[in-house]
């Protein structure tokens, strides 16, 4: 059996959570990242008949039975996940319609996933229904994005032009826009649900006066898919007080999607 802490997707993982931490887009216990993990990768770092205990997830999600996952652990800091793998990751398989988590490493300390676990389910169900490669969900505080919820419209097709306009690769990095929830209670299955009915059309969802939800085939593409909409969120917290002279017009945007290959959303151009 190899070492599991030499496994690349826990060697990606702890260094993606410190940069997402560097960024700033992590305080405290902020944020929480899932993977979905291929049986056969693990089964060359895990005995995976050796159940550590059982815990249960609070939901059902059928289509996950039998999946694994890596993921952040409640409460814990990404800033420590380097110096403590596995106290502050956990790797989980799903079991009885995805209502029981079998814990197989991790969480040492007696902890448990991420509160966000319902979100995090439910999204990959449906980001795998739209792209069957679809593995990573990432959940952030990254500050630009948040502090736009508070002075421009929620309206997605509004909120996603605004972000398209504010840096010329934004359309090409996310064409399908992104999505918005109003205010809504964490850590719940109905914001679980929620985010996941938005996960059917685009791969970002802003949780307003909280943070953004992002998914993607791997760590990097959906880092950097946050990474984006939160420098073109920087730039409109620094111009929006300020007069607007110029901008990205949907002629541009037109151009930028024949250039690059890529259709924005329906109905978002003129
Ligand atoms: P957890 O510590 O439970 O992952 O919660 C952090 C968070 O960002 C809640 O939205
Ligand atoms: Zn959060």
């Amino acid at each position: 059996m190899k070492e599991i802490l030499q496994a690349p997707y826990i060697i990606e993982l702890v260094r993606t959570l410190t940069n997402m931490y560097q960024h700033g887009w992590d305080e405290r216990n902020g944020g929480n990242v899932s993977v979905l993990l291929d049986e056969a990768e693990l089964k060359e770092y895990l005995d995976l008949t050796n159940v550590i205990r059982t815990i249960h997830t609070g939901f059902a999600a059928p289509e996950l039975e039998g999946n694994y996952f890596l993921v952040t652990g409640t409460g814990k800091y990404f800033k420590n996940v380097q110096y403590d793998p596995a106290n502050n990751l956990g790797i989980v398989r799903l079991t009885e319609k995805g209502t029981r988590a079998e814990l197989l490493w991790g969480f040492t300390d007696g902890g448990r996933f991420t509160s966000e676990f319902p979100a995090h389910m439910m999204s990959h169900v449906a980001r795998r229904r739209v792209d069957p490669a679809s593995r990573v969900v990432m959940h952030c505080h990254p500050a630009n994005l948040l502090a736009m919820t508070y002075v421009h419209e929620l309206d997605e097709v509004k909120f996603t032009r605004t972000l398209w306009q504010m840096c010329t690769e934004c359309i090409v990095v996310f064409p399908d826009g992104v999505n918005v929830l109003p205010w809504m209670l964490c850590g719940t299955n109905e914001i679980g649900e929620a985010t996941a009915k938005k996960m059917e059309t685009a791969r970002l969802v802003v949780w307003a006066q909280h943070g953004i939800y992002g998914a993607g085939r791997d760590l990097d593409e959906t880092f950097g898919l946050i990474e984006t909409a939160e420098k073109a969120a920087e730039i409109y917290m620094k111009i929006a007080h300020l007069p607007i002279l110029n901008t990205i017009s949907d002629a541009a945007m037109h151009q930028l999607e024949q250039h690059f290959g890529v259709k924005a959303r329906d109905g978002y151009l003129q």
